[in-house]
């Protein structure tokens, strides 16, 4: 694989200084980071996660409470995993997108989904869509790479109706203290070795751990949802916690805001469908369509 520099000052930004980058300069990063491994994230996925992170997709998912014929988005699809899953929830008749700002990740997961989803590229920061459109909007391990956690959350509860969903999966620091540690040392010394082994750079992997650590609290990210106008959230920790899953319900119309100053995200952002390109041989972002394969 081509050596790709992975930040403008490849090589003088330590990658554990990318977290506190700029917003601008760390979203450039991670675009230029996830070019570089997308022809084999999909296989280190899976070996660094021992095949979990499917089950991980599976309940997250379960939590969008999806129906047959319903609009799901994937924000920061990657290579369209839980687009699938999406799929699988709302069949043939329902109509489910993918949206992620790295072209080479996206062409990976226009492939892999085959027309069971439209993968558009553009930003979870300015989500090309409509106020109220979603039933439900899911996010894969991606919170951690967003130059603006609060932002993104504000989109994606935008995007989905009152009584719509937001669900978000994600990396965790396990709570027990023994687990913790030996988890804390296969992640920071094994699995960056793992990717060079698979993927030929240790730096791409460096950066996993880096980003976990400078990560959000649990307590915070279920306080940035409540701020986003999201209700009933609740946090739910996967495989001793080294993975939660956040869920929230979009705020209905006269239900009373959980925090103060919350509830600011319906109506703020109205006809943002610019701002979204579509990516290379990407399936129509149309209507449903009776006859989409399931
Ligand atoms: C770790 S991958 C996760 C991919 C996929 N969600 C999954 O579950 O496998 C993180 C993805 O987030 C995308 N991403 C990061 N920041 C983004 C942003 N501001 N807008 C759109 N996509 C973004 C990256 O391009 C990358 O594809």
């Amino acid at each position: 694989m081509p050596s790709l520099p992975l930040s403008d000052n490849a090589g003088q930004t330590p990658v554990s200084e990318v977290p506190r980058l700029p917003p601008a300069d760390k979203a450039r990063y991670v675009n230029r980071l996830f070019s570089a491994v997308a022809p084999t994230y999909d296989l280190l996925n899976t070996v660094m996660s021992f095949g979990l992170h499917k089950g991980w997709r599976r309940a997250a998912t379960d939590l969008c409470r999806l129906k047959p014929g319903g609009r799901a988005l994937d924000v920061a699809t990657g290579t369209g995993d839980f687009a699938l899953e999406q799929r699988r929830r709302v069949g043939p008749s329902g109509w489910v997108v993918g949206v992620d700002f790295c072209e080479p990740m996206l062409r990976i997961g226009v492939r892999k989904v085959g027309g069971r989803a439209a993968m558009l590229q553009g930003d979870a920061l300015a989500l090309p869509f409509p106020d109220d459109f979603f039933d439900a909007a899911t996010m894969g391990f991606a919170l951690r790479n967003v130059a603006d956690i609060q932002k993104t959350l504000d989109e994606m509860a935008r995007c989905v109706r009152p009584g719509g969903r937001v669900v978000q999966l994600e990396l965790a620091k396990p709570r027990g203290l023994l687990f913790r540690s030996v988890y804390y040392l296969y992640f920071q010394r094994v699995l960056p070795w793992i990717g060079k082994v698979i993927h030929g750079r240790r730096e791409s992997y460096a950066y996993l751990p880096a980003s976990l650590k400078e990560f959000a609290s649990r307590e915070e990210i279920v306080e940035r949802m409540r701020r986003a106008g999201l209700e009933e959230v609740e946090t739910r920790d996967l495989t001793l916690g080294i993975v939660a899953v956040y869920s929230g319900t979009k705020r209905r119309a006269g239900s009373a805001a959980v925090e103060p100053g919350a509830g600011t995200v319906a109506g703020t952002v109205a006809g943002t469908a610019q701002g979204g390109k579509r990516a290379t041989g990407a399936a129509a972002a149309g209507p449903p369509s009776d006859g989409e394969p399931g």
